[in-house]
């Protein structure tokens, strides 16, 4: 039982060390591919096709985008005037990209 416990933790502790650098990196490169692919009709979170479908954390609520799996699907397949990116964006970047909103939500887009 205590050598499970030893496994875990360390299996734990090396997620954590796999996955911290990552986050810390990909910040500003995720910015900028926010701005680039996404700020044209997103810009400071709003939306300039469909005023109401904007990217503040009230409306991702009231339209289940509030998790990085909703809104890394809507992402890769588009939805109505929303392109998809699944050409465009590797996997990685849609992640990337859709817990950058998330975050910036969380934060007013300030
Ligand atoms: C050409 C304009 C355009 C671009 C570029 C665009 N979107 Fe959108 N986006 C829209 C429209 C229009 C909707 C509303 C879709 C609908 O539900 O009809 C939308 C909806 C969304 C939503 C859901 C918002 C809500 O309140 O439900 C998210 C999240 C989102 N976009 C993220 C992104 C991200 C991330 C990118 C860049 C990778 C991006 N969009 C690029 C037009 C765009």
């Amino acid at each position: 039982m205590r050598k499970l416990i030893t496994i875990l933790v360390s299996a734990i502790a090396l997620v954590m060390l796999a996955t911290a650098p990552v986050l810390a990196t990909t910040t500003t490169e995720t910015a900028t591919l926010f701005t680039g692919n996404c700020a044209g009709c997103h810009i400071n979170g709003g939306n300039i096709v469909r005023r109401g479908k904007n990217l503040k954390e009230k409306a991702l609520k009231k339209f289940g985008m509030d998790s990085t799996d909703a809104i890394a699907q809507l992402v890769k397949n588009g939805k109505n005037a929303m392109p998809a990116y699944k050409d465009r964006l590797t996997e990685q970047q849609i992640i990337d990209v859709s817990a950058y909103v998330l975050e910036q939500a969380e934060h007013g887009w300030k």
